[in-house]
């Protein structure tokens, strides 16, 4: 791409919603693209928070450094009901023409997106970028966070594995979600758990958890790891139901925000960066209201209302070989 088809002069980044590792290298991207294209960033901290309060500062290549592996986000996020009221999303328009911000790059889940939609419609290019450990976004098959947050996950689960070996036991693990079960079946399918119970299909526990024990149990099977996407059912009465109908000795470990943090994967490191770089470049070919999305292994951007629209159900063959071969 030529330098000379940018028109803007200064683009604002923000992270907003629930961090997830690689929101740092997407910054990165962004910042050091800008930079590349005469561009100046303009690290904005506390997500729309920060966009509605001035809470920002220009950055340079330097100011990025080294964050590539760091999970977090050097920029802060937050939730910010003010911005979601047409008065918070004037004092944000108004902010970006007093700061002179002609462009916004948004790193967020589909919240995030509704708030860039509402901007651009006051006149500020906007473009998004999905993340979140959740991988629930519609309109993108890949978010950036999921594969740290599944390897974290796996991790964790295989040392919970290791114990529940040696007492014959059987682990019911809570992994986050956030009403969508894509990581629960990706961790499911992993760690080779012998029941995953997600939000997206029905739930029988005498048929889906309590006779594949029982069956597991009849063919020597000591130890099991059983999986639930957060939100679904309450955990400690999923053991607890397994304990009283299979006489297996149970545990309960619920992952929490750990799965959030840690050090992104390469895989992570390098979507982040892509999008980032591709948002930029939107934004100086003059699109706006847009999100970058990776679909059928492409980096690509939608329109946000359209992205917003579409919908995204589990990968049921994923779901399918999860069951099948956890007998
Ligand atoms: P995510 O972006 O991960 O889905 P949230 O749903 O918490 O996370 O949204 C992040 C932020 O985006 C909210 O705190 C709010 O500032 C903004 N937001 C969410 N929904 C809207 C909306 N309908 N209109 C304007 N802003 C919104
Ligand atoms: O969306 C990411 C996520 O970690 C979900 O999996 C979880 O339900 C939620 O955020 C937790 O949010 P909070 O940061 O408010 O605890």
């Amino acid at each position: 791409m030529e330098k000379e088809i940018k028109k803007i002069r200064r683009i604002g980044v923000l992270t907003s919603g629930g961090d997830a590792p690689g929101m740092n290298a997407a910054i990165r991207a962004v910042v050091r693209t800008c930079i590349q294209y005469d561009v100046i960033p303009v690290g904005i901290y506390r997500g729309y928070n920060g966009l509605i309060n001035g809470d920002m500062e220009e950055l340079n290549a330097r100011s990025v450094n080294n964050i590539t592996g760091k999970g977090g986000t050097m920029l802060y996020t937050a939730r910010c009901d003010e911005f979601k009221t047409p008065e918070g999303q004037k004092r944000a328009f108004d902010m970006c023409k007093y700061k002179g911000i002609d462009g916004l790059i948004a790193i967020g889940g589909d919240g995030t997106f509704r708030g860039l939609r509402a901007l651009s419609e006051t006149g500020v290019n906007t473009v998004g970028i999905p993340a979140t450990i959740d991988n629930d976004i519609s309109c993108s098959h890949y978010s950036i966070g999921f594969d740290t947050a599944a390897n974290t996950a796996v991790e964790c689960i295989d040392k919970l594995s290791d114990t529940m070996q040696s007492h014959e036991r059987c682990s019911v693990v809570e992994v986050m979600g956030r009403g969508a079960g894509h990581l629960a079946v990706y961790v499911g399918l992993s760690v080779g758990a012998t029941a995953v119970v997600t939000p997206e299909y029905p739930f029988d526990f005498e048929k889906d958890i309590a006779e594949k024990i029982r069956s597991g149990q009849f063919n020597g099977k000591r130890h099991f790891i059983i999986i639930i996407a957060e939100g679904t059912h309450k955990t400690d009465e999923i053991a607890k139901r397994i304990q009283d109908s299979t006489g297996i000795e149970t545990r309960v470990s619920i992952l929490g925000h750990i799965q959030r943090g840690g050090s992104p994967t390469a895989r992570d490191r390098v979507m982040a960066s892509r999008m980032g770089h591709f948002a930029v470049l939107k934004l100086l070919e003059g699109k706006t209201n847009r999100v970058v999305v990776y679909r059928d292994s492409k980096i690509c951007d939608l329109n946000i209302s359209k992205a917003l629209e579409m919908e995204k159900g589990i990968d049921e063959y994923m779901y399918r070989v999860t069951q099948d071969v956890s007998i």
